[in-house]
């Protein structure tokens, strides 16, 4: 069979807009196969790369990364807080949340660090579930990490009345309640979370339970109202144990997966200049890479 290579090259013009992920490993990132995919999808001159850093190169590789001329970087485990000290400006909600995950070089040269994370939470639950209020009632939060501090912050942000968290080491729920320091932040006993579930909107798994070789997160909804939503930040099992057993007993479910994929949008608009919609047929290409 004839095989017709014009039809297999890509190539990069002088002016091309480059971006990638920055970890240490990053071979498992999801960012490259989602943000080629915007790439093709708008025709773009640009490429998103994976960049294998180790901890000790980090701030050298970052400003490399500015002088060669790149529009930006996610950056992703271990990297994370590290990046916060070679950014010369933070946005709001980087500050709030304590970390960096989206990184855009200026025309003069400056860092320009944002996070991401709580505003693909927001946008992920508004695109599945367009009805949902933030405002009316209380959310509830396993948790105490990283991520879980992201969506604390954006759901202050969206106006929710009261966040009640629950983690199993008590302490470090404190501790971030008293970081974050807003008063509708209510830390609670983690054996507790059936006694404040009744007149929750929303509850959400942030911890690695459920997660593909992780126990499962042991809870009981019965107590759980109708209308009330169930989101897991894991997304494998795109299904999760929490989820599935939220849908049999009638809630509405969001999985994690469209978190991972809004989150991706801001730094996709700023590097390349469109800001992309997650759909469907997005979904199922990301979702594609884990059976390669
Ligand atoms: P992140 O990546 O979001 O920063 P992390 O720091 O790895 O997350 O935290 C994982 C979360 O899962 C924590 O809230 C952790 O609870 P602890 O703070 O008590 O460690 C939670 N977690 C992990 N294994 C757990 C288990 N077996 N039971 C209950 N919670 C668990």
């Amino acid at each position: 069979m004839d095989f017709d290579i014009s039809n297999n090259i890509r190539t990069l013009s002088g002016t091309s807009r480059l971006a990638g992920v920055m970890g240490w490993p990053v071979a498992h990132s999801k960012s490259p196969r989602l943000q080629g995919y915007w790439l093709a999808k708008h025709g773009i001159d640009g490429s998103y790369m994976p960049l294998p850093v180790a901890p000790e190169n980090f701030a050298s590789a970052v400003k490399s990364l500015r002088d060669l001329g790149f529009a930006g970087v996610n950056v992703t485990i271990p990297h994370k807080q590290a990046v916060f000290d070679v950014c010369d400006e933070l946005s709001v909600r980087a500050q709030r949340i304590g970390a960096v995950n989206t990184v855009t070089f200026a025309p003069d040269g400056k860092i320009l660090g944002d996070n991401t994370d709580g505003f693909g939470f927001i946008e992920n639950l508004r695109q599945s579930t367009p009805e949902i209020d933030f405002t009316s009632s209380p959310a509830m939060i396993l948790g105490a990490g990283g991520a879980c501090r992201a969506i604390i912050v954006s759901l202050l942000d969206e106006n929710c009345p009261e966040i009640r968290l629950l983690n199993r080491t008590k302490s470090r729920a404190q501790a971030l309640a008293d970081d974050v320091n807003d008063p509708r932040i209510q830390v609670i006993d983690w054996n507790q979370a059936h006694h404040c579930l009744d007149d929750a909107a929303l509850l959400v798994n942030t911890t690695s339970l459920g997660m593909i070789g992780q126990p499962p997160l042991e809870i009981d909804l019965a107590g759980l109202a109708a209308q009330a939503i169930v989101t897991d930040i894991v997304y494998a099992p795109l299904k999760t144990g929490l989820l599935a057993q939220a849908e049999a007993q009638g809630n509405r479910i969001v999985d994690g997966l469209g978190m991972l994929l809004h989150q991706a949008r801001p730094g996709f608009h700023r590097w390349f200049g469109v800001d992309p919609a997650v759909t469907s047929e997005l979904r199922d290409f990301v979702l594609a890479s884990a059976q390669e």
